[in-house]
């Protein structure tokens, strides 16, 4: 069965559920157990069953049981947000002395977290280039025990050689986290390509109308699940059912939307290459990118962020064309039907930016291409308006 199939019908049986449609919310902390033997029993039913509130109640099961599916891991153990799915994987399977390789690109919270949070508990922390393919065999050591991607990067797009890392990395031991938010695993099958943990921030595309947070970490097998299942019962992160619910519903349209934004970005992506207020378009799926080649082989489908780089670094003309949109709405996150854009600056420390000219991130939202193209060409109309009243050139 297609995996688009799959997602209307996973991790519900309306024949087990009275004919109602949906799994009915449940929300639990106490869980009541029929005899003192079987409570004494309960540790082992936190993987199998319902132990406790934490451990997830049928709605939440539910869902972890669909995104499992749809990412053909093993089982999925989901998380009170994006950020905690990275950071619970991560904490999950570093110990003191150990040694993290992570991609210069990642989301910029995630790195706060290794350099931060991980350097103090003794982990040691190497960022890498993300373009560094098969190379990355040169920087794993005995003490290598994770090796974490991104891809393509936060706000630059780079795309990572996911098989040849994840070949090397797993050759020398070393467990292969990928955060897989853009693509979803619709357009990017992470376990396909060698990848042992996938996160997902399902607060964006899977929820996809701006209103909740949940993070997902699934697993290649049922072991690397028992990991991660330990550790984020210890620390006491869950997820509300309610919020599962709500995800349970972001999950039915997640194949539609997907296409829909994705298509959309494209066009409005490719109209916007075509202007002279622009350096470049930093998307993998256009042919000129230079990650084109390895997303074309890897991936089946794009996303709706991308990047723009402007021809200008004028502050003041950036901000009459971003401040004076009507339909792109200046906030983080995306995933959401409505349009984003926000200036990106990227903070790398192997490789620093350095491309000349403003960043600015867009998420192509539901709205007609045609009233959104309108939009960005009056707002482009502001930036060249402002920059000749600065004395500066548009192009
Ligand atoms: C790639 C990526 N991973 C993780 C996250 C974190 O997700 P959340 O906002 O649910 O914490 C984000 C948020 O923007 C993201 O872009």
């Amino acid at each position: 069965m297609d995996r688009e199939t799959r997602l209307v019908h996973a991790g519900r049986d309306p024949e087990r559920q009275e004919g109602i449609v949906n799994l009915p919310l449940y929300r639990a902390s106490t869980i009541l157990y029929p005899t003192m033997a079987a409570y004494e029993g309960r540790f082992e039913r936190r993987y199998t069953s319902y132990a406790y509130g934490i451990h997830g109640t049928p709605t939440t099961i539910a869902l972890a049981e669909a995104v499992a599916e749809l990412s053909g891991g093993a089982r999925t153990l989901l998380t009170s947000s994006g950020l905690s799915a990275v950071t619970q994987a991560l904490a999950a399977f570093l110990r003191r002395d150990d040694h993290l390789l992570i991609a210069d690109t990642v989301y910029q919270p995630t790195r706060v977290f290794c350099s931060d949070v991980l350097a103090r508990y003794g982990v040691e922390v190497t960022f890498y280039d993300p373009r560094v393919g098969r190379g990355i065999a040169d920087l794993i050591r005995p003490s290598t025990r994770v090796v974490y991607l991104e891809s393509p990067g936060s706000q630059t797009f780079e795309v990572q050689d996911v098989p040849a890392i994840a070949a090397a990395a797993r050759a020398r031991g070393a467990v292969v986290i990928l955060d897989n938010t853009w693509a979803t695993p619709l357009n990017f099958r992470a376990f396909e390509h060698g990848v042992d943990v996938e996160i997902q921030a399902l607060t964006k595309f899977v929820a996809g109308h701006s209103d909740l947070l949940l993070g997902a970490v699934t697993t290649r097998t049922e072991e690397l699940y028992r990991v991660v299942r330990d550790g984020a019962s210890t620390f006491g992160d869950c997820p509300a059912p309610d919020v599962c619910y709500e995800a349970l519903r972001g999950l039915r349209t997640l194949a539609v939307r997907l296409r829909h934004h994705e298509a959309s970005a494209l066009r409005v992506a490719e109209w916007l290459g075509r202007r002279p207020e622009v350096v470049r378009i930093l998307h993998p799926a256009l042919p000129g990118d230079p990650g084109h080649a390895i997303w074309k082989r890897d991936f089946r489908g794009s996303s709706s962020l991308f990047a723009v780089l402007l021809r200008t670094r004028s502050e003041k003309a950036v901000a009459a064309m971003v401040d004076g949109l009507g339909l792109f709405k200046i906030g983080a996150s995306f995933g959401g039907f409505e349009s984003l854009i926000v200036p990106a600056r990227p903070e790398r420390t192997v490789r620093p930016w350095s491309e000349r000219g403003f960043l600015l991130r867009l998420h192509i939202g539901l709205e007609t291409v045609e009233d959104l193209i309108a939009d960005l060409e009056a707002g482009l109309g502001r930036l060249g308006a402002t920059l000749r009243d600065q004395g500066e050139d548009v192009a």
